[in-house]
């Protein structure tokens, strides 16, 4: 998992939480890193979960809430480091559709060890987009989080519904309402 994950979680948790929940998470959770990250750097997925469940059993905060809330504060982020992505699309959906085959793509050639999901999406009518997420991370809670975020980007109103979860959560459909 790259870098920039780990140093944001820790960016958005102190924001959230201050430095000395921080640094006694980074004490508790026994990380191989322990809480040194590089945002140019790769680290284990492991060791991202470890990090989630401690701040869950500090927190009490649900796990998947956790990752929905690191899902805003990711895309503000993606928006300031990767502006180039963001003025090429007019709509959520048309954004939403291009992940799979343009943005994830891209991401890929600037760092060819990043570990992605795979998405699929059809427009069952022009205000609702069905997307299938897959992947053996399960972190589709996060992918939620960074959808909500493009609605609000594209000052867009809507729902996100999940309509199946397969395989313990390795692949998670979601039904995307826009208000017409
Ligand atoms: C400009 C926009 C975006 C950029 C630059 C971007 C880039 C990235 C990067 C660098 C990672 C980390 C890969 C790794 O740790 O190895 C990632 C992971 C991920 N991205 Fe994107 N992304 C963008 C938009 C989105 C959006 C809108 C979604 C939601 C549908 C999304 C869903 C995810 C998920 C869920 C992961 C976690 C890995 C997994 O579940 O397997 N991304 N992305």
């Amino acid at each position: 998992m790259k870098g920039i994950v780990f140093t944001e979680f820790l960016e958005m948790l102190e924001e959230k939480f201050g430095y000395a929940f921080v640094d006694q998470i980074i004490n508790e959770a026994n990380l191989p890193h322990q809480g040194a990250y590089t945002s140019v750097g790769t680290y284990p997925h492991q060791e991202m979960i470890s990090l989630i469940m401690s701040v869950h059993f500090q927190s009490q905060i649900p796990v998947d809430d956790l990752l929905k809330t690191f899902g805003n504060h990711l895309f503000g982020v993606f928006k300031k480091s990767y502006a180039v992505f963001f003025d090429k699309f007019t709509s959520a959906f048309d954004m939403l559709e291009n992940i799979e085959n343009h943005i994830h793509v891209e991401v890929k050639k600037l760092y060819p060890d990043a570990e992605l999901p795979r998405f699929e999406t059809e427009r069952t009518n022009e205000n609702c987009l069905k997307m299938t997420y897959y992947s053996d991370r399960k972190m589709s809670a996060l992918a939620e989080g960074l959808i909500a975020s493009t609605l609000e980007h594209f000052h867009q109103k809507g729902s996100i519904n999940i309509a199946k979860v397969e395989n313990e959560g390795k692949i998670v459909t979601f039904i995307i309402k826009t208000e017409g």
